[in-house]
């Protein structure tokens, strides 16, 4: 032990709506356990986005809020959006986006790794859905998310546009990450009819070529994808794809681990604070109940001890927690077990003490 004073981050949080508020509460908790045991001083502080952001001020993303996220070491989110915005004049979905291109976050990493203990919980046969090890980079601040809309009485659209310098920055995030993994890329696209498409395939061919040849590199379809996916999960290492295709290939993935509340994501950009979310949403239709399984949320509170802060024993202590409750079958309804988010969330503050706990007590035998 040293006497050094601690070291400070700030960790912006933003609960949002529905859900959100419970699964942030929980993280919160999870990360100031993490604090007291590894002597670091978290400070969090709590802003407004989405839903509850409009009600307050108006505005999905005020300004206060993007200042804070940007001058933080990280940013923690919840979920945006509900019913209660539909129709409205702003939408809750447009400060998450904002938020997203404000801190410049182009590159939203998702992994999934199904273990042994969970594969029967998946509604796919547990040899299909067992020992997959994938991660997703979903392109995040380009493509039809960003692109001009218009809207008469009778016509609408929404433009999809993608630039060379954004394709390439995202591809090299995932070909390095394919490095320090498996050695596999997947990119998807739909080349056979967009010119978008087209260009994607173009360029990370060529980055593939020029930076990466050690790598595998195959392309798929999305539509083709989207079955693949079920058919051998177990084939993929690194998917890379552009900012829709990857938001919906993410859900249809979450099914193999048996809940979408149990996967976490880590939005990076060039340098700067990352956003660490849960993938689902605010999940309405069990708001303020107790039941939302705060395992998503709670590993992207890894996931930002990882990739922003860099505190990797600390990141892998949370990952451990999370394994054992779920290897010891203590659940959320979602996954066909019977605790609610706060008692999910004691369990593994537990494992975490448990760990702790055997490790000194290796520690002191070694010494002995
Ligand atoms: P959703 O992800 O909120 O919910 C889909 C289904 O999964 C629901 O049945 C829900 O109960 C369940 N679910 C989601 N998270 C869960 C959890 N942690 N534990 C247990 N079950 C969980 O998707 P939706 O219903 O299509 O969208 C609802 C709202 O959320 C919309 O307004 C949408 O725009 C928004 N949304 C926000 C985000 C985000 O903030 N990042 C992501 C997706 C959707
Ligand atoms: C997600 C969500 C968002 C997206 C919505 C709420 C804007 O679905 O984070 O996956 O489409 O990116
Ligand atoms: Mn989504």
């Amino acid at each position: 032990m040293t006497n050094a004073a601690p070291k400070t981050y700030n960790i912006v949080l933003l609960p949002g709506d529905g859900v959100g508020p419970e699964v942030t509460r929980a993280a919160r908790d999870v990360l100031a356990v993490i604090g007291d045991f590894y002597g670091h001083d978290f400070q969090f502080s709590e802003h407004l986005i989405g839903g509850a952001a409009i009600d307050e001020t108006g505005e999905p993303l005020p300004e206060a809020t993007r200042a804070a996220c940007v001058a933080s070491d990280a940013v923690l989110l919840g979920a945006v959006g509900g019913p209660k915005w539909d129709g409205g004049k702003r939408r809750p979905e447009e400060g998450l986006l904002a938020i997203r291109k404000a801190m410049g976050l182009f590159a939203n990493l998702r992994p999934l790794q199904v273990s042994p203990v969970l594969a029967h919980r998946s509604p796919l046969k547990k040899e299909i859905v067992e020992g997959v090890d994938l991660i997703v980079f979903r392109e995040l601040t380009g493509g039809v998310y960003f692109g001009e809309k218009t809207r008469t009485a009778d016509r609408a659209t929404d433009l999809c546009e993608y630039t060379v310098p954004e394709i390439e920055r995202v591809t090299r995030a995932a070909f390095q990450t394919a490095r320090q993994r498996r050695g596999k890329v997947t990119s998807v696209d739909k080349a056979n009819v967009m010119e978008t498409s087209r260009l994607w395939r173009e360029v990370v061919t060529r980055i593939h070529a020029e930076e990466f040849p050690e790598i595998e590199l195959e392309h798929a379809l999305v539509d083709s994808m989207a079955m693949h996916l079920i058919r051998k999960p177990r084939e993929y290492d690194v998917i890379l794809t552009e900012n829709m295709f990857g938001d919906i290939l993410s859900d249809e993935i979450s099914v193999l681990g048996g809940s979408i509340g149990l996967l976490p994501s880590a939005s990076l950009g060039a340098g700067g604070p990352g956003l660490f979310e849960p993938i689902h949403g605010s999940a309405p239709d069990i708001a303020g109940q107790d039941l939302a399984n705060p395992v998503g949320t709670i590993l992207s509170a890894a996931l930002l001890l990882r990739h922003s802060l860099k505190l990797e024993d600390e990141a892998d202590s949370i990952e451990a927690a999370v394994a054992a409750v779920l290897a010891a079958g203590a659940m959320t309804a979602d996954l066909g077990g019977a605790l609610g988010t706060r008692a999910a969330t004691e369990a593994v503050i537990d494992a975490i003490r448990a760990i702790h706990w055997a490790a000194a007590h290796r520690v002191q035998m070694h010494w002995a």
